[in-house]
């Protein structure tokens, strides 16, 4: 199988099967570029259609929602559009059948995520969350949570196409009667505590830690990679581009949906 990659990519992911079979605790870290081949597009992609003329960053950011709610209340909608019926791909399936395969192998494997989609979890993986979920919704204000099974992003995921209910109207809250927003983390607010004591605790504690498809530009989660290597661990990226992180032992450049199916084939037969 291994014959129908470029030489060099299979002779890293040779080395880096060699690296994974023997470690007890491994940490994952994850970026968009892992949804990209489930057609989610990265945040450093350029925006499309009706949001061309806007940057991600300027509009998942706290200043944003206070000036104009209804133009991040829309843009958000306008995501879980573009998102709700999107599937895992070989790379999310490939980790959760390798976390299933760890746990019966006397491996630990801590999954870490900076997206918001729920791609790992329809594939079957358990994975912190460190910014947040696209499908859930709190109070800007008092923070309470937001439920309403008549709209689709926050009803179960298996809503027909009919039903769905992206509407642009902004909704208030019934306790405070502010803003209601995503539960995910902006640009300048904290990550949520649970998640990042646990990703800290995975990273300061791993014999490898991989980075999958994130560009590394986003910290406290980009600093995850130091952490690990600080602590000991070694560093495998899978990323078909470059990126700042210059603390890599074993690149692996190309697809997630490419690497991971093999990666894990070879951690089984190595
Ligand atoms: P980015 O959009 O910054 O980076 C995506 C990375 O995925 C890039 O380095 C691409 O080269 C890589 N990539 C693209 N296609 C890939 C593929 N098929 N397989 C593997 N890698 C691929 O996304 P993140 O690093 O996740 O924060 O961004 C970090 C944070 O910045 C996000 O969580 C978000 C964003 O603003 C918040 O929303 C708070």
């Amino acid at each position: 199988m291994l014959q129908e990659l470029p030489q060099a990519l299979a002779a890293n992911i040779q080395s880096a099967a060699r690296l994974l079979t023997a470690p007890a605790r491994i940490c994952i870290l994850t970026g968009a570029g892992i949804s990209a081949e489930s057609g989610i597009p990265t945040f450093r992609d350029k925006q499309t259609g009706l949001w061309e003329q806007y940057r991600a960053e300027d509009l998942a950011n706290p200043a944003a929602f206070a000036r104009d709610p209804q133009l991040v209340w829309s843009w958000y909608q306008w995501r879980r559009q573009l998102v709700h019926n999107k599937q895992p791909n070989p790379a999310h399936l490939a980790l959760a059948d390798w976390q299933d395969y760890a746990a019966q192998h006397n491996q630990s494997i801590s999954l870490i995520t900076q997206n918001v989609d729920d791609l790992h979890e329809q594939a079957g993986s358990t994975a912190a969350h460190l910014h947040g979920h696209l499908w859930r919704n709190r109070c800007s204000h008092c923070g309470i949570s937001y439920e309403d099974k008549s709209r689709d992003f926050n009803a179960d995921k298996d809503v027909s196409e009919d039903d769905s209910n992206f509407s642009t109207d902004l909704i208030t809250c019934q306790h405070c009667d502010n803003y209601i927003r995503p539960d995910i983390v902006w640009f300048g607010e904290a990550l949520p505590t649970g998640a990042w004591q646990h990703a800290e605790d995975a990273a300061a504690n791993c014999d490898v830690f991989i980075s999958i498809g994130t560009s590394s530009l986003v910290y406290p989660a980009a600093g995850l990679a130091q952490l690990a290597q600080q602590n000991g661990a070694k560093i495998i990226e899978i990323n078909p581009n470059p990126t700042p992180n210059t603390i890599v032992d074993i690149t692996l450049a190309d697809k997630a949906g490419v690497v991971m199916p093999h990666l894990v084939q070879q951690i089984k037969e190595t």
